[in-house]
């Protein structure tokens, strides 16, 4: 389906509206494993997700109609694996700038790739690359983001905020969609050209807690520092004793009450 709503060159232009699915990065999925090759760029959006997946096995909770969840098919084909992590920084970066036309300052990215505000989940990212030889082949960049609902089930209302619970107001969703796929596309084109510095630089100004003297846990111990930036290959950097110390996704918890 050609969709003339988007100034793109190809991120949206092959858009999939859907009224319910499972997963839309499951669908997405489906989709590439068939003989006919997708074209990159192509967006699967749905209304309702009834078995969205978050990073590390969690639930994506979304109530239909009110959010964005959607994803996205990029190829690529150009990113050495070990600079994968630049497609997170991409995507994370093209999303806040997103977000931030609509609301104020206190919106940034929580390492490794969820917006946040203030100390609560505003939307998440789900990037799963499909690698053949050394090449990533495909990548399926799911993303869900907490627009127009007004309230969460218990078991997420603590840690979850939505655009409308900041704002009072709805959000256009097609519109918001329409602005982060040219963002996105925008990003790609920085990575596609191999400008890592500028990447790396619009990700780290964004991020949460940075510079900011904070409580994390590692293995059950309780310790104090300071968020410096993240390697190229996406480890966080942690400023402890003077020291730079390096940590992986599940090495490390972020402690927002203390
Ligand atoms: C996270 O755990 O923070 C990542 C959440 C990603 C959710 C989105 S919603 C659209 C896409 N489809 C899915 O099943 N998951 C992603």
């Amino acid at each position: 389906m050609q969709n003339n709503t988007f100034s793109t060159l190809f991120v949206g232009q092959n858009l999939i509206k859907l009224l319910e699915v499972d997963s839309t990065s499951s669908y997405l999925k489906n989709l590439t494993s068939k003989s006919e090759p997708l074209p990159e760029g192509t967006v699967i959006m749905a209304e309702n997700q009834f078995a969205g997946r978050g990073q590390q096995e969690n639930i994506w909770h979304t109530e239909a109609g009110k959010n964005l969840t959607f994803s996205l098919l990029l190829k690529p084909k150009f990113l050495a694996i070990t600079k994968q992590f630049y497609l997170n920084m991409a995507v994370s970066s093209a999303i806040y700038k997103s977000m931030r036309n609509f609301l104020p300052t206190n919106l940034t990215v929580k390492w490794p790739n969820d917006i946040f505000y203030q100390n609560k989940k505003l939307g998440g990212i789900l990037i799963e690359n499909a690698i053949v030889g050394n090449v990533i082949k495909n990548s399926i960049i799911g993303i869900g983001l907490n627009i127009n609902q007004q309230k969460f089930p218990s078991v997420i209302a603590k840690k979850a905020i939505s655009a409308y619970q900041i704002l009072q107001q709805d959000v256009n969703l097609e519109e918001l969609l329409v602005d982060i796929c040219s963002n996105l596309e925008s990003n790609y084109l920085q990575l596609k050209t191999g400008n890592y510095t500028f990447l790396k630089q619009a990700y780290v100004d964004k991020l949460y807690k940075s510079n900011i003297r904070s409580f994390f846990r590692q293995n059950g111990e309780i310790f104090e520092g300071i968020i410096k930036g993240v390697t190229d290959t996406g480890l966080l950097e942690v400023e402890r004793k003077e020291k730079i110390t390096t940590y992986n996704f599940k090495e490390i918890e972020f402690l927002n009450h203390l």
